[in-house]
C-alpha cells in the first residue's frame, strides 16, 4: 500500500513509519515543517501528487496541561487539523487511520471503556480529540479511529523515559497512584495500526497494550526493569495539582481490535521489558524473555 502519515516527526510516528517500510509499503512521512495539518491546501496538494491508499494521521497538540490555555490552537490541531486529514483522504480516494486517546472519557468507568461507551471529555485536549474523531467519522466513511492510552517509545518525551531520567538525577520520585489504564509501547501500537488498516473493517477501535496500572506501578515496574534502586513515593492527583483534569480510570477493552485481526496486545509489563531492551536500558537480557 501506499501510506502518507502525517505528524511524521512525532513518537508515534518514530515506530510507525519503520514498521510501515518493513512490510514493504511505500511511505510518504509528512513533518510539520513539510504540511501543517491546519492548511488544507497543503495536505490537499500532497495526497492529490502522491495518491495514497491509507493516510495515517498522527499529527496532533499533544501538550494536554498547555490545552487548557490554548484552547483554540488545541481545536484548530486536533479538530481542524483532523477534518483536513479526512478532506484529504476523501479527495484522493484514500481511506484514513486517525489516532485518537483515552481522554475522551470521563474516567468514571468501573470498567474497560469499549467504543460505544459515551465519550465525556474532561479536559481541553480531550475535547479538542473528539471534535477530531467526529469530524473524520462524518467525512469519510473509508475511517478507522483508533484510541490508545498512556504511550511511551523512542522519539518522545516520555513517563518511562522521565522517570529513568528523573532517577538518574537523583531527583525525588513522587508518582501519583489514583490513575489507572494500560500503558502501550509505540512498537506494538504501530503494529496493531497496520494490521487494522490491512482488514480494512472500517469503525472505531480501542488499542492498547494489555493489562492495566497506575503511573506509580508503571514507574516501579521501570525502574525495577532498568535495574535503578531508588526510593519512590505515591502521590494523589489532588496533590499533583496538573492544570488538565485526567480520568481516574481509563483502560479501554481490546476486545473489538483481537475480534477484528485475531491478534492479542502483549501485557504493558512485557512492553516496557521490551522496549528498555531495545534501548539499551534494560537491567539484564533475560529480563525481556522472562514472559
Ligand atoms: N502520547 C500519548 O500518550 C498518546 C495517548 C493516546 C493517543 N495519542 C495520540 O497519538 C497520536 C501520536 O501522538 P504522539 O505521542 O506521537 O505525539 P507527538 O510526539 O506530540 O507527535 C505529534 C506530532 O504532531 C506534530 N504537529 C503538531 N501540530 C501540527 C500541525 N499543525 N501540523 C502538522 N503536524 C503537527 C508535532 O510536531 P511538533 O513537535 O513540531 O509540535 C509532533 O511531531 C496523536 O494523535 C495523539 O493525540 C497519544
Amino acid at each position: 500500500m501506499k501510506a502518507l502519515v502525517t505528524g511524521a516527526g512525532g513518537m508515534l510516528a518514530c515506530s510507525l513509519i519503520p514498521v510501515l517500510e518493513r512490510a514493504g509499503h511505500e511511505v510518504l512521512a509528512l513533518g510539520r515543517s513539510d504540511a501543517d495539518v491546519t492548511r488544507l491546501e497543503e495536505l490537499l496538494r500532497h495526497a492529490r501528487s502522491f495518491r495514497p491508499d491509507w493516510i495515517f494521521h498522527l499529527a496532533a497538540y499533544t501538550k494536554v496541561d498547555d490545552c487548557e490555555s490554548r484552547h483554540d490552537h488545541a481545536y484548530l490541531v486536533n479538530g481542524v487539523g483532523a477534518r483536513n486529514a479526512a478532506l484529504a483522504a476523501s479527495s484522493c480516494g484514500a481511506a484514513i487511520l486517525a489516532v485518537s486517546t483515552d481522554y475522551v472519557f470521563d474516567g468514571t468507568s468501573a470498567v474497560p471503556y469499549r467504543e460505544y461507551h459515551t465519550a465525556a471529555p474532561r479536559s481541553v485536549y480531550g475535547a479538542s480529540k473528539w471534535a477530531g474523531e467526529q469530524a473524520v467519522r462524518e467525512l469519510e466513511p473509508r475511517h478507522i479511529v483508533v484510541r490508545s492510552s498512556w504511550l511511551f517509545g523512542h522519539g518522545g518525551a516520555n513517563f518511562v523515559d522521565t522517570i529513568l531520567r528523573k532517577a538518574s538525577s537523583g531527583e525525588r520520585l513522587r508518582v501519583v497512584d489514583d490513575q489507572r489504564g494500560s500503558p502501550t509501547w509505540t512498537h506494538d501500537l504501530a503494529g496493531a495500526l497496520v494490521r487494522l488498516a490491512a482488514v480494512r473493517q472500517f469503525g472505531t477501535y480501542h488499542v492498547t497494550n494489555s493489562g492495566d496500572c497506575t503511573w506509580f506501578e508503571l514507574a516501579a515496574y521501570a525502574l525495577a526493569a532498568a535495574g535503578v534502586k531508588v526510593p519512590l513515593e505515591p502521590t494523589d492527583t489532588a496533590a499533583y495539582g496538573r492544570p488538565a483534569p485526567r480520568p481516574a480510570y481509563s483502560v479501554l477493552s481490546n476486545q473489538l481490535y483481537e475480534h477484528a485481526t485475531g491478534h492479542r496486545m502483549a501485557h504493558w509489563q512485557e512492553a516496557v521489558e521490551r522496549y528498555l531492551l531495545a534501548e539499551g536500558r534494560s537491567a539484564s537480557a533475560e529480563a525481556a524473555g522472562r514472559r
